[in-house]
This record gives C-alpha cells, sequence and structure tokens, in this order.
C-alpha cells in the first residue's frame, strides 16, 4: 500500500487533541487549542493544537508537525513505531508499505522484531510455571516478591541455552532474527540463549514494547550479575528508563507528583512492592537528556534514590544537573550506608522509605553538603576554597531569593560576610548557564517570497500554477514540498498540510511550520503571486548568469559568456515584463 496514502488516512482516523492532550493540558481558544510547550521550558503557552488542520506548532521553539511527528518526537521512537501505535488505536491493520517515501525495509521489520521480543518475554514469564523453574522460583521467594508483582513486571526465567530458541522457531522466526535484538548468541556449537539460567527483566517502553532484557544470574558464580540487551535495532540503553511503561498506566489514575529514580530493577521492583509506584530506573547507566525528557512526560519532581554514594559521584552529579536543566525539581535521597532501596524497603518496611523520602534534600543543598564533607571548616584555607566553591553551586540566576538563602548559610558557615559572598557570586563561573544550543528555528534560509509561494500552493490557491512551482523550486526544502504537495494532489488528497510534516526529513520540519502557519492577511491575492513568481524566477536567472561568468573568468571560454548575455536578456525582459504587471 501506498506509504502517504497510508498515513493520510491514519492521520484523519486520529484526534490529535486527544493524543496529545495525554501529554500535556490543553485550553481551548477559539478553533484551537493551547498549551505550555512540552518541548521546551516555558511559563506563557506558545504551543498550539489546530484541531482543524490536525496540525500543532510552537511559536516559542518552532516545533510543529502531525499527530505521528508529535508521538516520534515526545516518545523519542521512529516514525515507523509511532505510526503502528497510531494504527493500532485506530483499529487500522498496518500493512507492507510502498511508494517514495515508504521507510526503508529494515524500518518496517521492527514491527515483526518488536512481536518476536514480546512472543520471548511471554515465554520466559510462562516459564516460571515448569517445573524446571524450581530454582528461580526459589530465588523470587528469597527476594520476597510476591505473584502479583512477579505479573506486573512480567518476570521470568531462561530454563537453558537452547529452549527459547525452540519454542521461538515454532513460532516462526529465525536464529538471525534472534540474534540480531540480543537474545542469543552463536558460536561455533549453534546458536544460544544469551540470558541462559538467568531470572529475566523484560524491559518495555512508554508504548509497551519490550525493546530489551536484564537478566540476573540465581546465584554468585564469576559470570556478571546482570546481563542487559546489547545496543540494538530496538534498544538503546541511554533513552531507557526501566518501568516506564508502567507509570503511563499509573497516571490514568490521576497526575503523578513525584518519580523516583533508582539504580536497579531489583530496586525498582522493592518500591513499587512498598507502594511506591512511580519508581523507575536507569538501568546503571548515567543519566542523559532523553531520560530527563521522558522523565518530564511524567512529573516534575524527581527523587534520587541511588544506593551508597552512587548519587555523590562525578557522573551523577552530571545527571542530576541534566534533570534540573530540564526544568525537574530534583531531590537526592540519603541511603543509609551500603543499603539500597531494595534493602530499606525489606528490613523496614514502607514506612522506612517514606521517611527517607520526607528528609530528601534539594540538589543544592545535597551538593554543599558533599562539598562540606570534603573540606575542613576550621582550616582557613580550606574555608576559603570551600566558600568559592560553595557559593558557585549556591548561585541560581533565575532565583535570586533562593541564591540568597544559601549565601548566608555559607556566610555563618564560614564567617565570611556576607557582601563578601555576594561579590564572588556575581563574578563566580555561571558553570549552570551555559548556554544550550537554541531550537530557535533557522532563520534567513527561506525569504519571504519562497514562504509566501509555498503557503499558497499547500493552501491550494487557485492562482498558483504548478508548473511555476517546479520551475522554481528545485532543491532542498522546497523541492521537497513541492514534490509532496504534487504528490498528494494527484492522488486526490485534499488537505495535504498535515502529511506534509510526516514526508519531510527530521531536519526541514522547525523550518515548515513558519509555511504551513503563513499568515496570508491582504497578501493573499494574484498580484502578490505574480510578483513573487517573477522574483524567484529573476533570481534564479541571475545566479545562473553568475555562475557562467564565474567560469568565463576562469576558462575564458567564449561560448559560456554568449550564454550569459542570452540569460542577461531574458532577466530584462522579464523586469519590463514585470513592470507591465503581465
Ligand atoms: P546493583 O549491583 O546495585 O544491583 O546494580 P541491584 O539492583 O542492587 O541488584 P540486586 O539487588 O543485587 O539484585 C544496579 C544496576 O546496575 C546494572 C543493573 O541494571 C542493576 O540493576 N548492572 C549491575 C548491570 O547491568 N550489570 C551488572 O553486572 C551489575
Ligand atoms: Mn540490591
Amino acid at each position: 500500500m501506498d506509504f502517504s496514502e497510508f498515513c493520510s488516512r491514519l492521520l484523519e482516523n486520529t484526534d490529535i487533541v486527544k493524543l496529545i492532550s495525554r501529554y500535556c493540558t490543553l485550553r481551548r481558544t477559539g478553533n484551537t487549542f493551547k498549551a505550555l510547550c512540552p518541548f521546551h521550558s516555558e511559563r506563557t503557552p506558545s504551543f498550539g493544537v489546530d484541531p482543524n488542520k490536525q496540525l500543532y506548532y510552537c511559536f516559542g521553539c518552532g516545533k510543529g508537525g502531525n499527530a505521528i511527528t508529535f508521538l516520534k518526537d515526545i516518545e523519542n521512537i521512529e516514525s515507523i513505531d509511532a505510526i503502528k501505535m497510531l494504527a493500532d488505536e485506530a483499529n487500522m491493520e498496518l500493512p507492507e508499505f510502498s511508494g517514495k517515501s515508504a521507510p526503508k525495509i529494515d524500518k518496517q521489520k521492527r514491527i515483526r522484531l518488536f512481536e518476536l521480543m514480546r512472543e520471548a518475554a511471554r515465554h520466559y514469564n510462562e516459564n516460571l510455571r515448569s517445573p524446571k523453574a524450581a530454582a528461580a522460583n526459589a530465588y523470587i521467594e528469597k527476594r520476597k516478591l510476591p505473584s502479583n508483582i512477579v505479573t506486573r513486571f512480567g518476570l521470568g526465567y531462561s530454563i537453558d541455552y537452547t529452549e527459547i530458541i525452540t519454542y521461538l522457531k515454532s513460532k516462526g522466526y529465525d536464529e538471525s532474527e534472534m540474534k540480531e535484538v540480543g537474545l542469543v548468541g552463536q558460536s561455533a556449537r549453534g546458536y544460544y540463549d544469551l540470558y541462559c539460567g538467568r531470572l529475566m527483566f523484560p524491559i518495555i517502553s512508554s508504548l509497551g514494547q519490550v525493546v530489551g532484557f536484564s537478566g540476573r544470574v540465581l546465584e554468585k558464580t564469576d559470570k556478571a550479575k546482570y546481563y542487559n540487551t546489547p545496543q540494538t535495532e530496538l534498544f538503546d540503553k541511554s533513552k531507557t528508563v526501566y518501568a516506564i511503561n508502567l507509570l503511563k498506566k499509573r497516571r490514568q489514575h490521576g497526575p503523578l507528583d513525584y518519580l523516583i529514580m533508582c539504580e536497579g530493577q531489583m530496586d525498582v521492583i522493592a518500591l513499587h512492592k512498598a507502594g511506591f509506584d512511580t519508581a523507575v530506573a536507569s538501568m546503571g547507566t548515567a543519566l542523559t537528556q532523553q531520560h530527563a525528557r521522558q522523565i518530564k512526560n511524567y512529573a516534575d519532581k524527581v527523587y534520587i534514590s541511588y544506593d551508597g554514594d552512587g548519587a555523590g559521584q562525578k557522573a551523577t552529579m552530571r545527571g542530576l544537573d541534566i534533570l534540573r536543566e530540564q526544568g525537574l525539581t530534583v531531590k537526592v535521597v540519603q541511603l543509609p550506608d551500603g543499603l539500597d532501596p531494595d534493602e530499606v524497603v525489606n528490613e523496614g518496611g514502607a514506612e522506612a522509605y517514606r521517611k527517607l523520602l520526607e528528609e530528601a534534600l534539594p540538589l543544592t543543598e545535597y551538593k554543599l553538603k558533599k562539598l562540606r564533607e570534603r573540606y575542613n571548616l576550621s582550616d582557613r584555607d580550606d574555608r576559603a576554597k570551600y566558600a568559592a566553591e560553595a557559593v558557585a553551586i549556591a548561585r541560581k540566576p533565575d532565583n535570586p531569593v533562593e541564591t540568597e538563602e544559601y549565601l548566608q548559610t555559607i556566610a555563618t558557615e564560614t564567617g565570611y560576610d556576607i557582601n563578601v559572598l555576594r561579590r564572588q557570586a556575581k563574578i563566580a563561573e555561571p558553570e549552570e548557564e551555559k548556554s544550550e544550543p537554541s531550537e530557535a528555528p533557522k532563520e534567513g534560509t527561506f525569504n519571504r517570497y519562497r514562504i509566501f509561494l509555498l503557503a499558497a500552493y499547500i493552501a491550494d490557491r487557485e492562482y498558483v500554477r504548478t508548473e511555476d512551482m517546479t520551475e522554481i523550486f528545485t532543491d532542498g526544502l522546497g523541492k521537497l514540498i513541492v514534490d509532496s504537495v504534487t504528490d498528494s494532489r494527484l492522488k486526490g488528497m485534499k488537505d495535504v498540510s498535515a502529511l506534509l510534516y510526516s514526508d519531510l526529513p527530521d531536519e526541514y520540519r522547525n523550518q515548515l511550520t513558519p509555511i504551513i502557519e503563513f499568515d496570508f492577511n491582504d497578501l493573499d491575492s494574484r498580484d502578490m503571486y505574480g510578483e513573487c513568481v517573477l522574483k524567484m524566477k529573476i533570481e534564479r536567472l541571475s545566479r545562473e548568469r553568475n555562475e557562467l561568468m564565474k567560469k568565463f573568468d576562469e576558462s575564458k571560454d567564449e561560448n559560456l559568456l554568449i550564454r550569459s548575455e542570452k540569460l542577461k536578456k531574458e532577466i530584462s525582459e522579464l523586469r519590463s515584463n514585470g513592470g507591465k504587471n503581465d
């Protein structure tokens, strides 16, 4: 089936307002909806959703698109996955795609690989009921995991080296596919289950796809305690938040006040068991922007609950800053020496952990405390160094009141005059102000004439001639738009703008919004069109002529000069015709 046609039908069957309102609070204003942009931090809403056009756009950061691109960006997934999810919701079967903008075969194959993973997870889980799973069940009991928790997390067991392979083959999958998703390895003796003998934790995306596994050994061995799916087509550790799938379900019962971020699966599971059902984990890896953005989709506040001194490590501190830079309020849970959340809950119950949450320190306070531990404040040199570093931490460019409070504390601690600290704060190297790359739409690449012409073509104004468009737009974004719109029109589609977004490569998407949202006002006329076409044609011919002249300078080829003269004549004819206004 033709890919564009399918997307077009899918977009028609998708309610973009309903979709987006799962991620932010939309308020109706006239025919459109407004919200705080989910893609950048802002205090006043510049994000709009237009249900008629089935589009969204942000005047702040320039992000815009249709339901497919929204899901893709907000969930950090591939287009094909977004399409699959929307299709599921619209009860549309996903066909094999054809057409020039169809996703590549290997992207389409993802769907099948996800099904393989789900099948594997289901089977590992069923294995727990096998008589061969005695060791796994004994372990589950030892870790005090009740059966509802085993079910909620879909835990499972890999019985031996080949059992899962036999099973998946009976379901029509082949070993090379199993290898591709990181389930099996290959040796001289053939394929084998990489997780043999391990307790299985499926890792599930926010869309409910099984993207990977983590497997724990049941007893002490010299093998790694946990084996995780390596980077595959489906799995990327730096993007994945363990248990995020459960947040989505949890949120259906109301907004989440906070999340708890742990290091490992077992901690998440123990916390859920104790009733803290917004616990997630970063799976033993440093926090990234992508983690932070996903978290931010669910709550504004996050408790970091890394064991022992996990949170104090430099790499982790950077991770905490990343969370804060995304606009999250970060608090650090201070676990008793050497304990992890799992142990706290199993020893002291939910109450013990609740108390730790209450005593959690705001990120800045936590950092100051860690810093203090490194210095001896009764030593003069140490005091000076501490004061300087502490001021740098305390400094909040966007919150002078808070800064002042911390400065007071530092003054008391060190005996320095508050005015000295204030002055220090002014000069302190503003590490947190390192400007983030701006997501503002690029300007200058597109001039007013181009925008008008493309907007008029997309809006199907009767004065636009397709021949002009193909003549004028011969490369880049312009050509992509013209080709896509022409193609859609040939197929008889009416509203082409929504579809356009998924037809374009990502790097062009932000440039599309000003075109789609172009405000015609009094510009909307045949005259304006004629003027723009003329300007564009003249511009193009002049460019060509310049090229020729440059070449002539190098080669002194007379023919080039003749062609250039011809162009010159054409240009002046166009100019005088333009003056007569056709
Ligand atoms: P921990 O060693 O703290 O494990 O690793 P844990 O969660 O307390 O597990 P239990 O209680 O011993 O079962 C934290 C996380 O780091 C990753 C895993 O994601 C683990 O949950 N990890 C740890 C690995 O990937 N490989 C390892 O060998 C160990
Ligand atoms: Mn543990």
